[in-house]
Parts: structure tokens; C-alpha cells; sequence
């Protein structure tokens, strides 16, 4: 039970990798604040996470919304009395080289990933900063180190995610508040799937060279990156602050050839 007591709020937790940390958040004790767009897919993940004994409900939000996400903070406060953990994980892909991409394709990648960073954080920090306590983990990309074809502008975001991530460490470790980010590689989930389906005219093929590009020679499943969330949500990493963790089969430092 290494989340025992903790109050965790999970943005974008009706699908693949925020599901998978819900699950696994409740699984170690915490009480999970399911976050979606998405009503149906949110409410399915409390609903599992009840049958397996576990505590959660669902605030529904959109984390481009400030009014949604004021109104996100605020009812999760007046649930829970506080917020100890907050992952901003909702996020979505951008494919595309730079000169294909319209600017309102490359507005709505930065507002979702980056602006869905910002206002979480900035509606749920003050009560945190009250308490002169708390945790945030951050969604960023093992792509904000590497350079991989076509995807300009979701680079550019989960870049901008890791630089936020370091500049907010700085700005809220007086208030005893961590900050941390998660660089995950290649996880098989429906954003994976769909990606694969809408850019590639072979999906089998593309996956087989997505994982000739890992060391691990296979793709990382939504629990990967859930198991590193439970350590950085946890007491365990209290000395880890502004850190990106890489959970991505080698792809970042390996080089398979
Ligand atoms: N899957 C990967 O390979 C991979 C790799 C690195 C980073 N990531 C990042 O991990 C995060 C989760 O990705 P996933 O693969 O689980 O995707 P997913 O599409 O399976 O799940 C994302 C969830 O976020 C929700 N969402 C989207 N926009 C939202 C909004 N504006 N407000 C609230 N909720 C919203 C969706 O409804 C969905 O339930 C994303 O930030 C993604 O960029 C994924």
C-alpha cells in the first residue's frame, strides 16, 4: 500500500496509460479523482476500480477549460478536503512535419499538452501550497530528447512539458511541493493504436520497426508506465525533484544497430 491515505487526481484517466495508473494508484491504498473528456470512459474506470474494493470518483473536465478546471480543483477540495497528487497525464498526438501542419493543428497539440499542464496545476497548486505540501507528475515524451519523423508539433509540446516541469520544481520546492516528469517511449494504447491506423498503410509493419527501434524489442504497456507514476506519486522518490524519468525500452540512450 505505497500510496496509503494519499488523495490522487489522474487528468485525461478514462484510457490507456491514466487508466492504467488509476488502477494501479488505487490498488496501493490512494483514493483516485478520475479525470476525462470523455463521461463514459471516466466513469468506466471508477467503476472498475470500485469492483476491485478500491476508492474513486469522477470529476469530469476538459484541461483546456479554465472553468472546467477551477470548477475540477474546487469539487475535488470539497471531496476530499485536499489534492496530494496530481498527474497531468491527458494529452494527444500531432503527426506531421513541420511545413504540413496548419496552425490550428499546432495550436490545439500545444493548448491540450501544454495548457493541460498549466491549468490543473494552477487551480489545484494554491491549496497545495497551503498545506506546504505536494506532488505533481507531469506527462512528457521520451521525444522531448529524441527526434523522431513527422511529429513537430507533439515534440515541441512534450519539450515545453519537461522545461515547465524544471521551472516549476524551482518555483515550488520552498513550499515542500515536488515536481516530476515522465518521459515514457513507445506504450501500446488506443492513442498508439490510432496513430498507427490513421498514418501508416501498413499498422503491422510500422509496429514491428517501432520495436526494432527499442532494445527491449517489444512496446511498453500502459502498466510500464503506471508502476514508474506509483513511485514518483509515492514517499519513495521524496529526493527526486524536477526529474525526468525515462520508462521507454532503451530508445532514448540505446542505439540498436
Ligand atoms: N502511448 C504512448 O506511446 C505515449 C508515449 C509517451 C507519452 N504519452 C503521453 O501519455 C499520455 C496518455 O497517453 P495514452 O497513450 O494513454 O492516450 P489515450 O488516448 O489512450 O488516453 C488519453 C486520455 O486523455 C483524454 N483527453 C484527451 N484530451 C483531453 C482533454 N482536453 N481533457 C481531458 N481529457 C482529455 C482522452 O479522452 C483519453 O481518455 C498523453 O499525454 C501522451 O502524450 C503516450
Amino acid at each position: 500500500m505505497r500510496l496509503n491515505g494519499k488523495v490522487c487526481l489522474i487528468t485525461g484517466s478514462g484510457s490507456g496509460i491514466g487508466k492504467g495508473s488509476a488502477l494501479r494508484f488505487a490498488q496501493e491504498g490512494a483514493s483516485v479523482i478520475v479525470n476525462d473528456l470523455n463521461g463514459d470512459q471516466g466513469e468506466a474506470t471508477v467503476a472498475e476500480i470500485k469492483k476491485n474494493g478500491g476508492n474513486a470518483v469522477f470529476i469530469a473536465g476538459d484541461v483546456t477549460s479554465p472553468e472546467e478546471m477551477e470548477r475540477m480543483a474546487h469539487s475535488a477540495i470539497q471531496a476530499f478536503g485536499r489534492v496530494d497528487v496530481l498527474f497531468n497525464n491527458a494529452g494527444i498526438s500531432g503527426v506531421g512535419a513541420l511545413h504540413e501542419l496548419e496552425l490550428d493543428q499546432w495550436d490545439k497539440v500545444m493548448r491540450v499538452n501544454i495548457a493541460g499542464v498549466f491549468l490543473p496545476s494552477k487551480y489545484l497548486l494554491p491549496s497545495m501550497m497551503e498545506r506546504r505540501s505536494g506532488c505533481i507528475i507531469n506527462m512528457s515524451s521520451c521525444i522531448a530528447e529524441i527526434g523522431l519523423a513527422r511529429r513537430a508539433s507533439y515534440a515541441a509540446s512534450k519539450g515545453a512539458v519537461l522545461a515547465l516541469t524544471k521551472s516549476m520544481q524551482v518555483d515550488y520546492a520552498p513550499y515542500g511541493i515536488r515536481v516530476n516528469a515522465l518521459l515514457p517511449g513507445t506504450i501500446m494504447t488506443p492513442f498508439v493504436e490510432k496513430y498507427l491506423q490513421t498514418s501508416y498503410d501498413d499498422p503491422e509493419k510500422a509496429i514491428l520497426a517501432i520495436k526494432s527501434r527499442q532494445l527491449s524489442g517489444e512496446l511498453g504497456k500502459p502498466e510500464d508506465v503506471a508502476n514508474a507514476a506509483v513511485f514518483l506519486a509515492s514517499d519513495e522518490s521524496g529526493f527526486m525533484m524536477g526529474s525526468p524519468l525515462y520508462i521507454d525500452g532503451g530508445v532514448t540512450f540505446g542505439k540498436n544497430a
